[in-house]
This record gives C-alpha cells, sequence and structure tokens, in this order.
C-alpha cells in the first residue's frame, strides 16, 4: 500500500471515503497500527496523560513530543504522521510558533503538525503554512483550553459558540489547513462544518457526518480503565489481554514451569 499524503486525504474526502486516525506515542505500537491499514497517525499531546500519566495535556514539552514523535514515525510506512504541538510552543509569538515547529519537522519525520484553536492563532497557522508545513486544526473541545472552559464538557452547544466555531474552521480552511479535528461538539454542527469546508474533517465525539474519525489508541482497544465517554467504544480489551498475559506469566514463573528446558541454553 502506498503512502498516504496530505494530497491523499483531499482525494478521500472528494471520494466520500471516510478517513481513519488514531493515536500512537511509541515505535511498537505505531507499527501494529499502521501494519492493520490505519489512514493516518496522531502523535497526540494526549502522551501527557497516556504515557505520562499526568492529569490533563498542558505538562507536556516540545522535547517530550519530539522524543513520541520520532519513535513513532521510524515505525510508519503507509499512514499520514502528525504531531500535536504542545502548549504553550506556539501561543507566544509567531515567530516562536515557526521556530517550534520548524524543530518538530526537522527533528521528528513527521508529515504535519495539529494546533488548537481558530481565529485567534490564524496568522501562525498561516506562517507554518507558507514554511510549507501542512497544519491540521483542532476545534471544538481543545483540551489545552481546559481550565478556561472548567472541564471537558461539550463544546459549541449555544448558538453563539456554534457560530464562532464555524467561522473558526472557515478561517483555518482559508488559511490552508487541509484536515480539523471536531471535539466535542453536537454532530449536526459537525455536519454542517464538515459541508462547508474543504478540508477534512475529523470528529471525536463529533458523530458520523465527520470526513474521518480519530480516538485515543489505548481507549479505543481498552486499555484506560474508568475511561468510558458516551462517544467512545471499545473496539478491543487489550488491558484485559495484558492482564491475563501478565497473570499468566507470574503463574509460569511462580510455579517453575518457565522457562522451560527448550526455552533454556
Ligand atoms: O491528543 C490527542 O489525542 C488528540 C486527539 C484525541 C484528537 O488531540
Ligand atoms: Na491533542
Amino acid at each position: 500500500k502506498k503512502k498516504i499524503t496530505t494530497k491523499t486525504f483531499a482525494e478521500m474526502k472528494q471520494a466520500g471515503e471516510k478517513v481513519t486516525m488514531l493515536t500512537a506515542y511509541d515505535f511498537t505500537t505505531a507499527g501494529i497500527i499502521d501494519s492493520a491499514g490505519i489512514d493516518s497517525i496522531l502523535i497526540g499531546d494526549s502522551a501527557s496523560n497516556v504515557m505520562a500519566g499526568n492529569a490533563n495535556t498542558l505538562p507536556i514539552s516540545v522535547d517530550e513530543m519530539i522524543y513520541h514523535a520520532r519513535s513513532v514515525a521510524r515505525a510508519v510506512n503507509h499512514a499520514l504522521v502528525v504531531c500535536d504541538m504542545p502548549f504553550g510552543s506556539y501561543q507566544i509569538s509567531r515567530e516562536e510558533a515557526l521556530r517550534n515547529a520548524c524543530r518538530m519537522m526537522k527533528e521528528t519525520g513527521v508529515d504535519a503538525l495539529k494546533l488548537e484553536g481558530g481565529i485567534e492563532i490564524i496568522d501562525t497557522v498561516k506562517s507554518l503554512i507558507d514554511a510549507g508545513i501542512p497544519v491540521h486544526g483542532h476545534l471544538g473541545l481543545t483540551p489545552q483550553s481546559v481550565n478556561k472552559f472548567g472541564g471537558y464538557g461539550i463544546r459549541a452547544k449555544e448558538e453563539a459558540e456554534a457560530e464562532k466555531l464555524i467561522s473558526d474552521a472557515i478561517a483555518l480552511d482559508k488559511a490552508g489547513c487541509f484536515a480539523i479535528v471536531l471535539e466535542k461538539v453536537p454532530a449536526k454542527l459537525a455536519a454542517e462544518v464538515t459541508r462547508q469546508v474543504k478540508a477534512v474533517t475529523i470528529g471525536i465525539g463529533a458523530g458520523a457526518g465527520c470526513d474521518g474519525q480519530v480516538l485515543v489508541y489505548a481507549d479505543a482497544l481498552g486499555m484506560t480503565k474508568g475511561f468510558k465517554p458516551k462517544f467512545l467504544r471499545h473496539f478491543a480489551h487489550v488491558g484485559e489481554e495484558m492482564t491475563k498475559g501478565v497473570q499468566s506469566y507470574v503463574d509460569a514463573v511462580k510455579t517453575g514451569g518457565y522457562p522451560s528446558a527448550e526455552e533454556s541454553y
């Protein structure tokens, strides 16, 4: 199968073919996800939660994102690889954003960068695109703003916020973003945005009207115990499988069943 590019994304939207995306943060997992036939892999700043155990995405650094992104990029042959710019790396100034973005592209080998926000970051988005960096937008529930929102509740339920989201999506689209994540917004609004923009819309908790879907792999595969929002489906029970595997290993070692003669030199 040939490598997916931002151009492939546009062609998929044209053809009405759904775009699939999952997160990954390490070489081994990214290799499994890529080989399974995913269209795109996101090194999300959700690595802050999923890999590091932080309560939110704010603490993760550019250096830490680069470490995860390099690990993923080494494993991927087919999927389009997108990396989140972390909190604080693109909000201070256009120059600082461009410096961090160039560093992330040079040092990781990812195909594109994702930034949270709309009109407030539009000049930064344009600068990155002018520099030749494909930009993936992210609107609705933008987790880097969790403290402003006061939680992870659904966004844009009210008219004013919904209208701002449509304006933001159109601005990102006009600036040249190739895709936009729509997180935890009403399905009807996400479908409306999808109709209005050339960019591929990737939904998470945004209904079936988006051009594609994204989930955090550990959530989708049932590894994150106790996290089960309404939008989430467990497509496997990897957490249970790992528990069984660990218990089986412990049991085999304790009882002297492992290693056997055949497993010894
Ligand atoms: O960081 C992340 O995992 C994300 C996706 C859930 C869209 O931004
Ligand atoms: Na993210």
